[in-house]
């Protein structure tokens, strides 16, 4: 294999051409692993996915001691099989529904080291979570702290929570993951006093026991600017608290959030060296502020799991518009990436077979569904001769892919595919027009 210069497509150290100039991923040419589990499929770099997680853990515990955490935003893709990774590499993980908290269970995630998160946990769900064993609950609102407490006294446990505050700060990404703001449908604001009230009540609560506090400015965010004035509104309030009520968090969970490169043109971020400077501040605002640093937790979805995917279509019609547009579908679409319909997020399409010779046509890469936002791309440059049976591959799509993918059409879902030096094997089969229409009674 030999590791061509190709700016526009060699976007992580996990692509490259071979001499025949086919795309591999992680270091396995494409064309074979098409043919052995069909298209549209996603594949997965599994040992990408460790080496992201050693980092981060490294970077946690070089910043903050053995304290520090790390745990895996699971919303950025859940299957058994990352969580039994997760499992093996030491990681906690943040979790939204009772469809991850099973998930995990099934993949024998030890669940005391899980955040159960949502700005809207039922009954169910709390009664589930708390069933199930589930370590942290990290309290969006009012109602939810004393709905826990209730449920907690009913199960005669104490139930450690951390409260989900908005520090106000806008991360300059895209409104739909913009979170941190005062503006927001998560958390209890800091700016309105809502942030002091709910911290005393929780205090109050004899069914809660109060580990500390949690925010997340947003996704996709290259300004790690943005971290420190988040620890920093953070660490305000903790010392503020202590003054005011004589309680010292225990724990600081500073969120996800960190972007990650889906075109060339965008940056990529040094994880350690960030942390590494997170945690300086972080030290030194503490001690300026005169308080204990809490234990520090990071909660990284995207970054974990985003480059270590890529998703493999079949071309089918090919349409030249005379004067407007050139569109190539593929066996895909918004029902296994919504991500472009839904923010017009960028992505890297290149053909398997080989580079793209210049001057090639810019294309419109649509999906298959009944519907003209159902588009993966435009202006993407891909050969002349392209055509019906080609392969494509949308780089960097394991993050918020295969959680987010639907089945608009009763198109059935895509396989998960592992690839690991040598070994490539199933974490989930495809489904099947049975599976789709499998629940209708
Ligand atoms: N922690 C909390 C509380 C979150 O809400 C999120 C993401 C994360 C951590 C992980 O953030 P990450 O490291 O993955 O950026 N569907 C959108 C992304 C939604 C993010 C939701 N929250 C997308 O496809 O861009």
């Amino acid at each position: 294999m030999v590791l061509t210069e190709n700016k526009r497509e060699m976007i992580c150290e996990n692509l490259s051409r071979s001499e025949t100039g086919e795309l591999c991923f992680a270091g396995r040419p494409l064309t074979p692993l098409a043919e052995k589990y069909g298209t549209p499929c996603y594949f997965y770099d599994e040992q990408r996915i460790r080496e992201r997680c050693r980092t981060y853990l490294s970077a946690v515990r070089a910043a903050f001691g053995e304290r520090g955490r790390v745990l895996y935003a699971s919303k950025a893709a859940s299957f058994k099989r990352l969580y039994e990774i997760m499992r093996e590499e030491g990681m906690g993980t943040d979790v939204v529904s009772c469809g991850e908290i099973y998930t995990a269970k099934r993949a024998g995630f030890p669940l005391e080291k899980a955040y159960f998160h949502s700005n809207n946990k039922t009954d169910a769900d709390i009664e589930y979570a708390m069933e199930n064993g589930v370590g942290y609950f990290v309290v969006d609102n009012v109602e939810e702290l004393y709905a826990i407490d209730r449920l907690a006294r009913e199960r005669k446990i104490v139930q450690r929570v951390l409260l989900r505050l908005t520090p106000g700060i806008d991360p300059h990404t895209y409104a739909a993951v913009a979170t941190g703001k005062v503006d927001s449908k998560f958390g209890s604001a800091i700016e309105t006093g809502q942030a002091e009230d709910i911290t005393k009540i929780a205090l109050s609560l004899e069914n809660i026991q109060l580990r500390g506090f949690h925010c997340h400015v947003g996704s996709q965010v290259f300004d790690s600017d943005v971290y420190i004035r988040a620890s920093q509104v953070m660490l305000d309030f903790v010392a503020h608290i202590s003054k005011t009520c004589g309680y010292l968090a225990e724990e600081l969970d500073i969120g996800g959030g960190y972007g990650v490169r889906y075109t060339a043109d965008q940056p990529e971020i040094d994880i350690a060296a960030n942390i590494a400077q997170v945690g300086e501040f972080m030290h030194s605002h503490a001690k300026k502020l005169g308080i204990t640093l809490p234990e520090i937790a990071f909660e990284p979805g995207r970054s974990i799991v985003a480059d270590a995917g890529l998703t493999v279509y079949t071309v089918g019609t090919v349409k030249n518009i005379p004067g407007y547009k050139r569109y190539v579908s593929v066996d895909g679409g918004m029902t296994d990436n919504p991500r472009y319909a839904l923010y017009g997020s960028p992505y890297t399409i290149v053909p398997v077979a080989g580079e793209v010779p210049d001057g090639s046509p810019l294309c419109t890469v649509a999906g298959r569904c009944c519907e003209s936002g159902d588009l993966l791309q435009e202006n993407v440059p891909l050969p002349e001769s392209m055509g019906r049976g080609d392969l494509l591959a949308c780089l960097t799509t394991g993050a918020y892919h295969y959680s987010m993918a639907s089945n608009y059409n009763r198109v059935p879902r895509l396989p998960v595919v592992m690839l690991d030096g040598e070994r490539d094997y199933l974490a989930v089969r495809r489904e099947t027009p049975e599976d789709v229409a499998g629940l209708d009674v």
